[in-house]
């Protein structure tokens, strides 16, 4: 990479840039809620969420004035609830200490609630025209195939940073961070890119050993399995639906794990299996064998530490997020306790 591959890069992207609702604003808000969507959803998906939210809260003041439920209504269908909870947590917090707009200071960005290296870097690069590397997906592809790398390495991102750091200045930041954002959308694309487009193909060391296609190599991914036997109690026609505290599920609903031996349920007389199904979570592949236990002891099903419980009659649970696949294993408990009770 030199200053002069670089530009040709701004040249192509200023005759190419797409006209998105965000691309003309330099409003720190505003390109902070576009660049929070984008990390969410793909180009095109995000113009009328934006402009939907734009509308409502215009500003920072407006977003903190809301109440936290709203915001994250207006959310729903862009997926990580935590992403509004954190906009609206930064934006109370940022109007709460009198501020009305965002830091243009990395390291005050970075400490306020969802804001990570890459929306930093882009609030700098597109509000506020300082240095900065928005390194995201597109960058990083775009960057291992100019020098026929294989794998994103933390080596190769030092590297890069040190060589950026001397490529750029305030003025050219914002557009060269989003052309070669743009170019890896546009031309370097994962699969197909097109070469005979590419500012950069005379530069472009995988072009030159036809390694492209090849290049990011897929990540090996390991699968960790696992066989866990879940608990599906029921007592006149109301479910046993439980939650761990913490961790990736303690925002949902599940049937219990049952630990062999301590669950007096687990042997008790009526007990009957459920089809056996595969809950695959980031790298686990977990086959889950569900028990549908009667219960009729006056206390509660028991659960394991730091797990909650409530029972649900299946209008309560159709209303509470459920993992979709215990939402399967509860819809065939239903016909099954539904027949034992008819009959
Ligand atoms: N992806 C992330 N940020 C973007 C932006 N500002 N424009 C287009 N695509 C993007």
């Amino acid at each position: 990479m030199s200053r002069e591959l670089l530009q040709s890069v701004r040249d192509w992207f200023q005759a190419k840039a797409r006209p998105f609702p965000w691309s003309d604003s330099k409003d720190p808000y505003a390109v902070w809620i576009s660049e929070v969507m984008l990390q969410q959803t793909v180009v095109t998906a995000a113009v009328a969420p934006y402009i939907r939210w734009m509308a409502r809260w215009p500003t920072l003041a407006a977003l903190a004035a809301s109440p936290e439920s709203e915001v994250l209504a207006a959310w729903e269908g862009l997926g990580y609830a935590s992403r509004a909870r954190n906009l609206h947590r930064a934006a109370c917090r940022l109007v709460a200490s009198g501020k009305f707009t965002l830091p243009a200071d990395y390291e005050e960005l970075r400490c306020l609630p969802g804001i990570g290296d890459y929306t930093a870097s882009a609030l700098l690069a597109f509000a506020f025209d300082q240095p900065a590397l928005t390194l995201d997906a597109n960058l990083k592809r775009v960057f291992l195939r100019l020098g026929a790398e294989a794998q994103w390495t933390s080596g190769i991102e030092v590297r890069w940073r040190a060589l950026w750091a001397t490529l750029i200045d305030g003025p050219n930041s914002r557009a060269s961070n989003l052309g070669i954002m743009q170019l890896g959308q546009l031309v370097c694309t994962a699969r197909n890119p097109a070469c005979g487009e590419c500012p950069f193909a005379s530069a472009c060391l995988s072009r030159e050993r036809g390694l492209t296609a090849s290049i990011p190599a897929a990540k090996e991914r390991t699968v960790t399995e696992k066989a866990t036997v879940v608990g599906v109690f029921w007592k006149q026609e109301q479910f046993w639906l439980a939650r761990p505290l913490k961790g990736r599920f303690s925002t949902l609903w599940l049937f219990p794990p049952l630990e062999p031996g301590k669950t007096p349920g687990h042997t008790s007389e009526g007990a009957r299996n459920l089809t056996t199904r595969v809950h695959a979570y980031t790298r686990y592949k977990d086959t889950l064998s569900p028990l549908l236990i009667p219960w009729s002891d006056s206390g509660d099903p028991p659960l394991p530490e730091n797990w909650i419980g409530c029972w649900m009659n299946p209008t309560e649970a159709s209303r509470v997020a459920l993992a979709s696949v215990y939402r399967r294993i509860l819809d065939e408990a239903k016909v099954l306790v539904g027949t034992s009770v008819a009959t």
